[in-house]
């Protein structure tokens, strides 16, 4: 299903290519969306990730232009049209969408000055705002195709860096690496451990009868972008206590050490972030020896820890994780995944219980939150660059 589902992307978007600017296509690529298994709001704190790339991504058909016009039409945002010059960039307030595209090509001009204009179609199906990484899958789609159309030298890690800068520097929201590197770098059947101070990483295999089994809550999410910054804030305040470059240098002994001098609700922040790198490591450890039983148990740790230390699930989020958990027990494990207030929770689900999750998210989550619940199927991808 997630290859052939790939293909039909990659065919949609060169059919509308055609219609859009009447001739053919140079070239179709795609970038994956992601899940994280465990290790969220560590990246930014030069921690480590435990994601995976997953079969709902962006495709992006395009062709080179010899000016400096990018014209771009976005089939899943209302088929909108926008059209900019290279040599001019400016924030769009309306289609904000079109930001992506111009803050990565921003970024991109400036160790790619070379590269000219393009005509591209964009078509996606990772659903938008639910924490599976449509805009890295996005700037990652981008970046590869200009590094086709143009043959620029850019290999994964400095796409996952420029398509980084284009969200701090463009849109504003200051996230991490681990969403760009994991669409460009992931692994077909692996989870990455990606070790966000030096970027370097490893990738372990899913076992087979395993699927990654996701939730989305549904749960409309306002001001994320300044939850999320007001969090990274708050993370970098306890580092600069410690006189440190970031949480990834602090012990929980120091921590705890220093408990009485750091105000509540920041030391609860940094607890999470101590507390949560041991949690990817382990989880990394565990998943190479098929150890099911702490799989489960740091997964449900770490949304303990996202929920009462970080403070960024919610009602719905905890309460999925619950029902799920009722399933599993310590033969699966579940979590919330990505930023959250709101989005997605990620279950590692053995095929023989497969049925009977969806049964109880299906039965339960709507009675209870008034909302509808979307489940995805989904098998660890190949990123765009690996
Ligand atoms: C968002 C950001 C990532 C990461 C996660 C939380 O997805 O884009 O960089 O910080 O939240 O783990």
């Amino acid at each position: 299903m997630p290859e052939s589902q790939n293909i039909e992307q990659k065919e949609l978007a060169l059919q509308l290519f055609e219609q859009q600017f009447k001739r053919s296509a140079e070239l179709v690529c795609h970038a994956p969306g992601r899940v994280n298994l465990i290790g969220d709001h560590t990246d930014y704190n030069d921690g480590f990730v435990l994601p995976a790339a997953i079969n709902y991504g962006t495709t992006i058909a395009v062709s080179a232009r010899e000016d400096n016009v990018v014209k771009v039409y976005a089939h899943d945002c209302e088929q909108q049209t926008n059209e900019f010059s290279l040599t001019e960039i400016v924030f769009d307030q309306q289609m904000m969408w079109s930001n992506y595209v111009k803050g990565t090509l921003q970024a991109l001009m400036k160790k790619h000055p070379e590269i000219k204009g393009a005509n591209l179609v964009v078509t996606g199906n990772v659903p938008q705002g639910a924490g599976l990484s449509s805009s890295a899958s996005f700037e990652i789609a981008i970046l590869k195709a200009f590094t086709q159309l143009y043959q620029l030298d850019l290999d994964g890690v400095n796409a996952a860096l420029i398509g980084q800068q284009a969200e701090n520097d463009f849109v504003g929201c200051n996230c991490g690496i681990m969403d760009q590197l994991i669409s460009a770098m992931g692994q077909q059947g692996h989870a990455m451990l990606l070790d966000c101070k030096d970027l370097s990483f490893e990738d372990a295999p899913i076992p087979d009868d395993l699927m990654l089994f996701i939730v989305n809550s549904n749960v409309k999410r306002g001001l994320v972008d300044s939850a999320y910054n007001l969090r990274r804030q708050q993370c970098e305040a306890v580092a600069k206590y410690f006189g440190v470059s970031a949480l990834r240098e602090v012990t929980m002994a120091q921590l705890n050490a220093a408990e009485d001098k750091i105000e509540p609700e920041l030391f609860k922040r940094a607890r999470h972030v101590v507390s949560e790198n041991t949690r990817a490591v382990n989880t990394l450890k565990a998943l190479k020896a098929n150890d099911m039983a702490t799989i489960s148990a740091e997964m449900k740790a770490s949304h303990v820890s996202l929920r009462d230390d970080f403070e960024v699930t919610t009602k719905e989020m905890d309460g999925l994780v619950e029902m799920i958990d009722s399933v599993l027990g310590t033969k699966g494990g579940v979590r919330m995944t990505g930023g959250g207030f709101g989005g997605c929770v990620v279950a590692l689900v053995p095929t023989a219980l497969v049925e009977q999750v969806k049964d109880v998210v299906n039965s339960n989550y709507e009675k209870e939150f008034g909302l509808k619940p979307s489940i995805y199927l989904c098998n660890a991808s190949q990123g765009a660059f690996r």
